[in-house]
Order: C-alpha cells, then structure tokens, then sequence
C-alpha cells in the first residue's frame, strides 16, 4: 500500500506515492535523486543524512518519507544560489573543513540549523553543536574553523 505525500524540497512542490516504511532519506536518494544527502550509518549517530525539515535540522533516516508530508525539506543541492556557494560551503572550502566530503553535507546543514540559533559561537559552542555529526577525515579542527569564520 503507499501513501500520497506533497513535500517541498528545495523549493519544488512534489507529489509522491511512497511506502509507508519508506525513509525519508531513500525518498530522496532514490526517489528524488538528490544523493547529496549520504547514508553512513544505521544507527542514527553520525549526522551523514542530516537535512532541514521546515528549517531544523533532521536525520533523514530517522523519519519516515510520509513525516515529510505537508513539509518543506532543504538538501544540501538547496544551499547554492544562481550558481554561488552559500557562505557556510565557502568558508568550508576556504578552511579546508573537508577531506573526502562524505560528511560534509550533513555537517553544514547542521550547522545551518545551530547558527540560526546563536550567530556569534564560541568554540566550545561549536564543538557542542557538531556532536550528532561523525567525520572521519579532518579531525574537526577546520570544521570548527570553517563555521568560526561563516559567523563572522
Ligand atoms: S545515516 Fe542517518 S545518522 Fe547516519
Ligand atoms: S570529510 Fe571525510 S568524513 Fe568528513
């Protein structure tokens, strides 16, 4: 049986027919093909799926594809604009705050969602916020970097 769901993603209406056990981060992978948003555990601990569901930060294996319904969701292909960076991905490759990039996806769209809440961070602040994000290349250190000079 699936279920029709209406979800905005990345500012483009689209109407699914989904399973209900569906996650919403094979909706989009497969469905969408918007394979910025990466699968790195099962688990829900290391932030690789994260997205923003109606502007907080989310795993997106951690919800189902019909909880996305009636919602707007933002990708990692949503930050650019007319072909510019966001800032948060040019300080990222300004601080060299990826290596293999597996991560980074998930990484700044959490950190989307934290600066949205506490412009001027510290670094502990930092350190803090990207608890629920693994990153196995960088050490963390130009990430932290990265997201002390996007809050400039
Ligand atoms: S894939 Fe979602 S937290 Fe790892
Ligand atoms: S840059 Fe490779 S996992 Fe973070």
């Amino acid at each position: 049986m699936t279920h029709t769901i209406n979800v905005n993603v990345n500012g483009v209406a689209h109407e699914a027919q989904v399973e209900p056990r569906v996650l919403l981060v094979h909706f989009l992978r497969d469905d969408l093909r918007l394979t910025g948003t990466h699968i790195g555990c099962d688990t829900s601990q290391c932030g690789a799926c994260t997205v923003l569901v109606d502007g907080i930060s989310s795993k997106s294996c951690t919800m189902f594809a019909v909880q996305a319904d009636g919602r707007e969701v933002t990708t990692i292909e949503g930050l650019a604009k007319n072909g510019e960076l966001h800032p948060l991905q040019e300080a990222f490759r300004e601080e060299h705050g990826l290596q293999c990039g597996f991560c980074t996806p998930g990484v700044i769209l959490s950190v989307y969602d934290f600066l949205q809440h506490n412009s001027k961070p510290n670094e502990e602040e930092i350190r803090h916020a990207l608890e629920g994000n693994y990153c196995r290349c960088t050490g963390y250190h130009n990430i932290v970097k990265a997201v002390q000079k996007a809050a400039e």
